[in-house]
């Protein structure tokens, strides 16, 4: 059966702001973007009938909880949302025989490699919010094996919170700042990731199986140190930067010193070229400017 309505949850998020904004793009899809007051996916026992009257053909699950700190303290709510909710949602799409999309992190990671990790590396989380997503992974795919994984890293985008926007504002407001350099990752726009999803949507209309764990991230690898530094760089800021390591910056949740994604299966699979995180930061920057 063809996709043509996708129910998009998490709508004012980075990635479900940025699916919305593409919707105009894509005028052979119905797309129904739902926020947190039309689908709460701390209730799971209500999705059932929610989608039942949205009837949708495809179900693209930005929603989570994100917040990777204060997840060490709300435990409950972090895994009804993370785990619990991504079980139901590949479940009512089994049964209704429709794809189901989720996302997941780097964070589900060690953080001791030093080679990219695959796809099939085996997850160890070393915080409680990559044990809710790593749980729900496992627990959506029991439920359902055709469900699609996207494990992303180091979201930003134009709307929403993420580093690139604090930064601007903290660089703005002050003379100097420490910012952690020995943590690797790869930054990914949430407007590329928004793309790729659509591109993986065309590709399953057009009778590509595409099910699994993918990854998906900008191309180039950086530190949150070196981020910021080409975020001050095109920003034209003064502030100083000052390079620090993690054990001097301490948080509740402890992050991986190495989350870098590979990227090759889903490059393979839709056949697309991932711009670089600098270009994809430098649009994202263009946008916040006007
Ligand atoms: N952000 C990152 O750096 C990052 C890194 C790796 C992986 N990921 C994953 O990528 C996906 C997309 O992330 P994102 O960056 O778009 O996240 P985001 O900007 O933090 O947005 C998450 C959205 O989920 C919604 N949400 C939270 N709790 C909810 C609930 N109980 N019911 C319904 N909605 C709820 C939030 O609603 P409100 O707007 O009402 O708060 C928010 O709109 C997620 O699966 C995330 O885990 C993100």
């Amino acid at each position: 059966m063809a996709i043509h309505t996708i129910l998009v949850t998490g709508s004012n998020g980075q990635l479900g702001w940025e699916l919305g904004q593409l919707a105009a793009s894509y005028p052979a899809f119905n797309f129904v973007l739902v926020d947190r007051s039309q689908l709460d996916l701390s209730f799971p026992e209500t999705f059932e009938k929610m989608i039942q009257t949205i009837a949708p053909d495809c179900i693209v699950n930005t929603a989570a909880y994100t917040a990777v700190d204060k997840s060490e303290t709300e435990k409950d709510l972090s895994y009804t949302v993370n785990a619990t909710a991504v079980q139901t949602l590949a479940s009512i799409c089994k049964n209704l025989a429709i794809p189901f999309m989720t996302y997941s992190t780097d964070y589900v990671f060690d953080g001791e490699a030093t080679q990219p990790y695959s796809t099939a590396t085996k997850v160890d989380p070393v915080n409680y919010y990559g044990s809710t997503k790593a749980a729900g992974e496992a627990m959506a795919m029991e439920a359902n094996e055709d469900t699609i994984i996207i494990r992303t890293s180091w979201v930003f985008s134009s709307h929403g919170n993420n580093f690139v926007k604090t930064m601007m504002r903290l660089m703005k407001e002050r003379d100097q700042l420490n910012i952690v350099a020995d943590q690797k990752g790869r930054p990914t726009y949430a407007k590329d990731l928004a793309m790729a999803t659509m591109k993986m949507i065309e590709a399953m209309n057009a009778g590509k199986s595409i099910k699994g764990v993918y990854h998906f991230a900008n191309t180039g690898e950086t530190t949150w140190f070196d981020f910021a530094a080409t975020i001050k760089a095109i920003a034209g800021l003064d502030c100083a930067l000052n390079p620090i390591e993690t054990k001097d910056f301490p948080t509740p949740a402890k992050r991986p010193a190495y989350s870098v994604l590979d990227t090759s299966k889903i490059e393979e699979a839709l056949s697309i070229a991932i711009p670089h995180w600098e270009d994809a930061l430098r649009d994202c920057m263009n946008l916040l400017s006007k």
